[in-house]
């Protein structure tokens, strides 16, 4: 792992880059406009959205405003839950696909496990991947006895599953099945939005690497083979976050932070969300 632009290769061979831009919370307009602006300048590659951020109209004006070619940049937007469902899953990606100007998506993912819904969705998913409108289909904040039962009727085995993931959070299980079915795992709130960064063991890190928190967090996400998509929508924190590629923490370091883990969610638990 040498610079921003580093990929990881998907089941389907599909790069994708480590690290990219979360843009939840950010406001469309000019607020995310900056933010995607600023990421791309400084050398970002991956931006992640959501319909449900509603903010992929500005995302997807930086993308364009950015001059870069489309297949430099890599473009995640997600499946809301309430347009779940076969017919609707097809028009709410091609809402998505107006929103953002693109003509295709690189990733797409279903936000979360709808009891009853996901495995229609992922029927329509399979289609659009087929039909050669996205090119690669993943879920998010799928517990494992999910994806069980999606990879059941499956055609297609998700590339990806986005899910809460930060040093309080490390997702043993949920690496450990990912691993085992070539499905990578994607780090969500990785800055535990932004309550990790005040944790002594991160601190003290950060003095002997003379980084930041947040740096030595995202450092560790890289290092434990996971991307990652921290979120702000400062310019001087954007580049910070991507400052992460010129140190390396030691194998007995990073077991020192997975150990922090306490199972402890700043989001909803995927087996109980009423959304
Ligand atoms: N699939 C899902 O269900 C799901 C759920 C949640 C999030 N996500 C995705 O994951 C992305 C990241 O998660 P997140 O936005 O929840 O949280 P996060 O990236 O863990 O943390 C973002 C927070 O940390 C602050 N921050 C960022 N960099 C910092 C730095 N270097 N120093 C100090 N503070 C810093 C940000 O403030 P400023 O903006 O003020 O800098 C913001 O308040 C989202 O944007 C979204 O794309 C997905």
């Amino acid at each position: 792992m040498n610079s921003l632009q580093d990929t990881i290769k998907l089941n389907n061979g599909v790069d994708m880059p480590r690290l990219g831009l979360g843009v939840f919370k950010v406001e469309d307009g000019q607020e995310v406009i900056n933010s995607v602006k600023w990421a791309l300048e400084h050398g970002y590659r991956s931006i992640d959205t959501a319909a449900a951020y509603k903010n992929e109209e500005g995302v997807g004006q930086a993308l364009k405003d950015s001059g870069l070619n489309r297949d430099e940049i890599f473009v995640t937007s997600k499946l809301w839950n309430s347009d779940q469902g076969y017919e609707e899953t097809l028009q709410a990606f091609e809402a998505s696909l107006e929103k953002l100007g693109l003509e295709y998506l690189d990733l797409y993912l279903i936000h979360w496990p709808v009891e009853g819904k996901y495995k229609e969705s992922w029927k329509a998913m399979e289609k659009l991947y087929h039909d050669g409108k996205i090119r690669a289909i993943g879920v998010s904040n799928f517990h494992p006895h999910h994806l069980d039962d999606l990879l059941k009727d499956a055609e297609v085995t998700p590339v990806i599953n986005q899910v809460e993931l930060h040093p309080k959070l490390a997702q043993q299980e949920v690496r450990d099945y990912c691993e085992k079915h070539d499905i990578v795992v994607e780090a969500w709130s990785p800055l535990m939005q932004g309550q990790i960064l005040e944790e002594p063991v991160i601190q003290e890190l950060a003095e002997k690497y003379n980084k930041t928190a947040a740096q030595i967090v995202i450092r560790w996400d890289l290092q434990i083979g996971i991307v990652t998509i921290p979120k702000s929508t400062k310019q001087h924190r954007i580049q910070e976050n991507a400052d992460v590629f010129d140190f390396e923490l030691t194998d007995e370091e990073v077991v020192k932070i997975t150990q922090l883990n306490e199972n402890h969610r700043v989001g909803p638990d995927p087996d109980n969300f009423d959304f």
